[in-house]
């Protein structure tokens, strides 16, 4: 199937990119910066590359429409609501609401293309996973500019849910380096999730195609770790 990837040049866009082409799907991906994708070997024809803005309407309907016979059947967006660096506390660079009005653009584009599924990377504690979030973590989210990513998150679940579209609202724990692994899921909410786990974005990129692929996981937002 074609899968069109809003975040595809970020860390685990890449890695999803990858992974949907090894298991035969075509890619459509709207990046800002098209050399972003320029290393990643493609069969001919299997990745389509669309300069673009996900908060530009315009931008998305073009991503959408960039292969006329083949309109993307599933979306799965990693976009990121960026700082300067990782650290908590680091500047914010990207608009407070880019994954929010990303959101509101593709779910629109979806609807009229007749594509079926959205597969979105979100993180543990946004929404109802907020209260099995460590109490350190919660700090972070409250006071520090995590907060506005995991605010923007929040608003993307309210905008996705009411779209009655089919969805997948991902919320690993926190990432480190390292292969694919094994996935643990702890139900909508974290339960029974301990305070020290973490996930590869090679397994939460596993785990977004998977969700892509099955239905098992449709109209939930799994929390996962390794
Ligand atoms: N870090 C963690 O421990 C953790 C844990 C759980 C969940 N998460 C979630 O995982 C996601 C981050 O994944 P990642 O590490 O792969 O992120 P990343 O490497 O920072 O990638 C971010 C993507 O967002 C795009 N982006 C950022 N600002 C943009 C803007 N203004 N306009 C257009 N595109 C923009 C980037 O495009 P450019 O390449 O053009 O900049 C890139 O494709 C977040 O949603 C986060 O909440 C993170």
């Amino acid at each position: 199937m074609r899968i069109l990837i809003l975040g595809a040049s970020g860390r685990v866009g890449r890695l999803v990119v990858q992974g949907a082409l090894a298991r035969g799907h075509s890619v459509t991906a709207l990046v800002r910066n098209e050399a972003s994708l320029a290393s990643i070997a493609a069969a001919d024809g299997a990745l389509t590359i669309v300069k673009g803005q996900p908060q530009d309407q315009a931008n998305v309907e073009k991503a959408f429409a960039a292969v006329a016979e083949d309109a993307p059947a599933a979306v799965v967006v990693t976009l990121n609501s960026a700082r300067t660096s990782d650290n908590p506390f680091a500047k914010p660079i990207s608009p407070p609401t880019l994954m929010h009005d990303a959101h509101v653009n593709v779910l629109a584009a979806m609807k009229t293309h007749g594509t079926r599924k959205i597969v979105t990377l979100q993180a543990h504690g946004v929404g109802d996973s907020f209260p099995t979030l460590f109490l350190p973590v919660k700090l972070l989210v409250r006071y520090s500019n995590m907060g506005i990513g995991y605010k923007d998150h929040e608003q993307v679940e309210q905008v996705v849910k009411q779209s009655g579209l089919s969805y997948v609202l991902a919320r690993p724990v926190r990432f480190i380096e390292g292969p694919s692994a094994h996935v643990h899921f702890y139900g909508n909410k974290g339960e029974g999730l301990g305070s020290l786990k973490t996930a590869t974005r090679a397994s939460v990129a596993t785990f977004l195609l998977d969700a892509v692929e099955k239905d098992e996981w449709d109209g939930t937002t799994p929390v996962i770790s390794n």
